[in-house]
């Protein structure tokens, strides 16, 4: 099995970004603590970052060739994109939905997701951690 882990714009900044909401581990010790897991799990990860909404939507378009599945932080272009949500409807892989912060609980236009509707779930306001909750998510499906 492998799995596409794609992080939207800002994420390289984690670590430094805004750490009373973010945190202070970087987007590298998140890939770290994915990839430990993944190995336990016998699942293979491909982890990448874009602050480009195209290169966004071509990595989904070209992984219905060779992903079984894709856990997604689309970061900023949760709440803009329609060209990232159709991208995802486009090549029907499951996917799971990823936010470091409880974006409920923050300002309103953060509360509405374009890319919630066209994945399995979402999970959000647990860090670092949602990362490895989407992973055994898509597993156990
Ligand atoms: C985020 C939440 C988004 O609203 C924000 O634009 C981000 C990060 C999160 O992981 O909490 O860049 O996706």
């Amino acid at each position: 099995m492998k799995i596409l882990v794609i992080n939207g714009p800002n994420l390289d900044l984690l670590g430094t970004r805004e750490q009373a909401i973010y945190g202070t581990e970087t987007l590298d010790d998140i890939k770290g603590h994915l990839e430990k897991k993944a190995k336990e799990l016998s699942v293979e990860i491909d982890f990448r970052q874009s602050n480009h909404e195209g290169d966004i939507i071509d990595w989904i378009g070209e992984a219905k060739k060779t992903i079984d599945a894709i856990i997604i932080n689309p970061a900023a272009y949760t709440h803009t994109s329609v060209g990232i949500r159709d991208a995802i409807s486009a090549v029907e892989l499951p996917a799971v939905e990823v936010h470091l912060s409880n974006v409920h609980a923050r300002e309103e236009f953060r509360q509405r997701s374009y890319i919630a509707p066209v994945c399995l779930g979402q999970i959000c306001g647990f860090g670092s951690h949602g990362y490895i909750l989407a992973l055994e998510a898509l597993i156990n499906r």
